[in-house]
């Protein structure tokens, strides 16, 4: 064992990692969606998830004044999707235009729920936490949506090895972690 930077540490340890989208809406009613890498559930009962979300991003904005949000869980087959959702702001962009994606209208938030994804859940914020230049949004799972198709292997961002690579740039490798 020896010491190292943080960053030489994360090498070896943080990789591969599911990720996730978060849609929101401003107070129009337009969407955007986040590519996330920090998320976990946290709670059976109430449901819980929680997302970490950097204050810079638009989606931090929309997610602390209209406090819901639905987590989308996409596939494999997602990549070049995630990655502009991942690599472009919602400020400057509409990304259910620019990726194709599809919104569907959610039963209990404002937030539409994306058509393509394997999982979607519906989130009421009901705390946040301020971690630095991150906050972490708690969301109560209000309702839960899943594909009619067996889509199964989820997307992760990973390393060079250890997964099997599914697309990519921008210094983003994604890939699928079977089974
Ligand atoms: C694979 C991947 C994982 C990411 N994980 C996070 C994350 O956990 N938290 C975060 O705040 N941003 C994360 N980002 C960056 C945001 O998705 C990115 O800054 C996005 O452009 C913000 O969009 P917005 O301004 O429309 O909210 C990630 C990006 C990628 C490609």
């Amino acid at each position: 064992m020896r010491e190292v930077a943080l960053s030489q540490a994360e090498k070896r340890w943080k990789r591969p990692e599911r990720v996730v989208l978060a849609v929101s809406v401003d107070e129009k009613g337009k969407a955007d969606i986040i590519a996330l890498g920090w998320k976990m559930r946290t709670s059976f009962d109430p449901p819980m998830v929680a997302i970490s979300v950097g204050k810079t991003r638009y989606s931090h904005k929309l997610i602390s004044e209209g406090k819901e949000f639905v987590l989308a869980i996409p596939g494999e087959d997602m990549s070049e999707e995630v990655l502009y959702c991942g690599t472009h702001s919602g400020r400057d962009s509409d990304k259910f235009k620019e990726t194709g994606l599809t919104p569907l209208p959610a039963k209990f938030v404002s937030p539409p729920l994306i058509k393509e994804c394997i999982v979607n859940l519906e989130c009421k914020v009901v705390g946040a936490l301020d971690t630095g230049d991150h906050t972490i949004f708690a969301g109560q799972i209000v309702n839960s949506w899943a594909s009619e198709d067996d889509r199964k292997n989820l997307l992760s961002i990973g390393m060079e090895t250890g997964y099997e690579f599914r697309g990519g740039g921008k210094g983003y490798r994604f890939g699928v972690v079977k089974g």
